[in-house]
């Protein structure tokens, strides 16, 4: 066994490097150089702390043929574009409002704070006549080429593959605005602004809107929640120097990338749709057979072991058998596991190999694998998740058919600094992949909630039921189905200036 580790939400001991997840700034004009520290007024605020968000609105659009009108619209949107040092600021605003106001016993008031940020994907930078290769194959060929490898359904056809998406991701689509903010109103405004900018609308416009996505957080207790009612966006890595302090002793690696490319980060965006009805229905008809426990109890338990986390964001590894709100609430501690407990990795005991968390981020299973084919280092297969939920809440006749009528799920967004290395990776060859975690007693099987197989009836994982570790569940159907997406290359502040 190795020794303690800590992981937290912004602990240090993720241990990731800066240049694993964002290059940054250098005189060459190919940097091969150790960086200089982050500079948080060069980064879109997306990326490393996320824009503060009730409400988010993202706006895929294509350029027009008149490209250098559009680029100087888009110097003209670069004051509006916010840094990480704005995004900072906004959630220290945010807080100090929230304890006025609970000192006070009142609501807080409204901010009306808002957030811009810009990414292009491949097709959009060579319509602007960018063809640098920045080292990322999955980023120039796109996602729509990905589909079937992702194992997105959809029609193979005598020149390729027609995934079942909607029509504006089957076209090429440009670029990204995502503009967040803490209420429709603010966001509408901004998006006025950003119109005016490009002209939107007039028979000079320089951009097209193709798509627009509007995302909303859950009302009321179900705020941070996703749509199957799962806590989300607890584990994320700490990106050193700017998490943490860098470790003495320990050199940043330097970065093979174009200098404009610098102070970047690629984001893989999908548009994710969630049969919630259906998945409810499956856990209350499967209800784990735990001497002491309800149904009710028992099908919670299911749903936890297939994600890897309780409701509250209770880690499982940690409270196998029971939930506890308070340790889903405490960012010291919700984190602080490694599938290691107490000291072996090769049990599913307490979680399944094949739970989404374990699944998408195996710590122990990788990292303490003995030789010689372990330790296998997972800093490359790090991302950082963002994104929001979309839709309505289930209705009550939704949920006595235990049939979806309405569309809802999650616009997933995370950044990286490759996404062969990163989300296509977890994706393809973690998620969809039965012998992930390798070299276990038995086969994990499918990631439950985003694993894709060839016949979406057809996928199973064990140890479901911690009593019965090698018995195989099946799963009726796949709950999350991907409509559309791209992958997208969010520039630093300084670059779209330069433009
Ligand atoms: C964690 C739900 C899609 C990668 C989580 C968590 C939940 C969740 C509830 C636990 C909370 C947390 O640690 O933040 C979902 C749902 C999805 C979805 C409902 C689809 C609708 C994806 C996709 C990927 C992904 C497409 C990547 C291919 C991750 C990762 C973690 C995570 C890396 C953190 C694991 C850890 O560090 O412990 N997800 N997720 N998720 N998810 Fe997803």
């Amino acid at each position: 066994m190795s020794a303690s580790y800590h992981y937290s939400s912004q602990s240090s001991t993720a241990n990731l490097d800066l240049n694993s997840l964002y290059a940054h700034p250098s005189v060459d004009n190919m940097s091969t150089r150790t960086p200089p520290p982050l500079d948080p007024a060069n980064v879109q605020g997306d990326i490393l702390v996320g824009l503060p968000k009730k409400t988010q609105t993202y706006v895929f659009f294509q350029i027009d043929d008149n490209v250098s009108a559009f680029r100087t619209q888009l110097s003209k949107l670069v004051p509006l574009i916010t840094s990480t040092s704005q995004v900072l600021n906004d959630h220290a605003q945010i807080l100090a409002n929230k304890q006025a106001a609970a000192e006070k016993g009142r609501k807080p008031t409204l901010l009306t704070l808002a957030g811009i940020n810009i990414a292009f994907s491949h097709t959009g930078l060579v319509k602007m006549g960018i063809t640098d290769e920045i080292g990322d194959s999955a980023f120039d060929e796109g996602q729509l080429a990905d589909a079937q490898d992702l194992g997105d359904k959809g029609t193979p056809t005598s020149t390729g593959f027609v995934p079942d998406w909607i029509p504006a991701f089957k076209n090429p689509v440009h670029g990204v605005i995502l503009i967040s903010g803490d209420c429709h109103a603010t966001v509408q405004a901004t998006l006025i602004k950003v119109e005016q900018i490009f002209n939107v609308g007039a028979h000079n416009a320089t951009l097209h809107e193709v798509l627009r996505l509007v995302g909303d957080v859950r009302p009321g207790a179900e705020n941070g929640h996703e749509h199957f009612g799962f806590l989300d966006g607890i584990s994320q890595p700490a990106v050193k120097d700017f998490d943490t302090k860098p470790n003495p002793g320990q050199e940043t690696k330097p970065v093979t990338r174009p200098a404009w490319a610098l102070d970047g980060s690629f984001l893989a965006l999908r548009y994710l749709f969630q049969l919630v009805p259906e998945f409810n229905t499956f856990l209350k008809k499967n209800p784990l057979p735990l001497p002491g426990l309800t149904p009710e109890q028992g099908s919670e338990l299911l749903g936890a072991r297939l994600v890897g986390r309780w409701k509250s964001g209770a880690p499982i590894d940690i409270t196998p058998l029971k939930d506890n709100p308070a340790l889903g609430a405490d960012p010291l501690q919700n984190n602080n596991f490694r599938y290691a407990f107490p000291d072996d990795p090769q049990t599913q005991d307490r979680c399944p190999f094949a739970a989404h968390t374990r699944k998408t981020n195996p710590r122990a299973d990788l990292e303490d694998l003995p030789p010689p084919t372990g330790p296998v280092p997972t800093e490359s297969r790090r991302i950082i998740r963002r994104g929001i939920q979309f839709g309505p809440e289930v209705t009550p006749l939704e949920a006595s058919l235990g049939q979806t009528k309405l569309g809802r799920g999650l616009i997933f967004a995370a950044y990286q600094s490759n996404i062969v290395n990163g989300f296509q990776f977890i994706q393809h060859s973690w998620a969809n992949t039965a012998g992930f975690p390798i070299q276990k007693p038995v086969t994990p099987g499918f990631d439950p909630i985003i694993g894709q197989a060839a016949d979406p009836t057809s996928r199973t994982l064990t140890g479901t039921n911690p009593n019965n570790q090698s018995a195989s569940l099946s799963l009726p159907i796949e709950w999350v189905v991907p409509k559309g997406g791209e992958y997208f290359f969010a520039p630093s502040i300084s670059t779209l200036r330069d433009t």
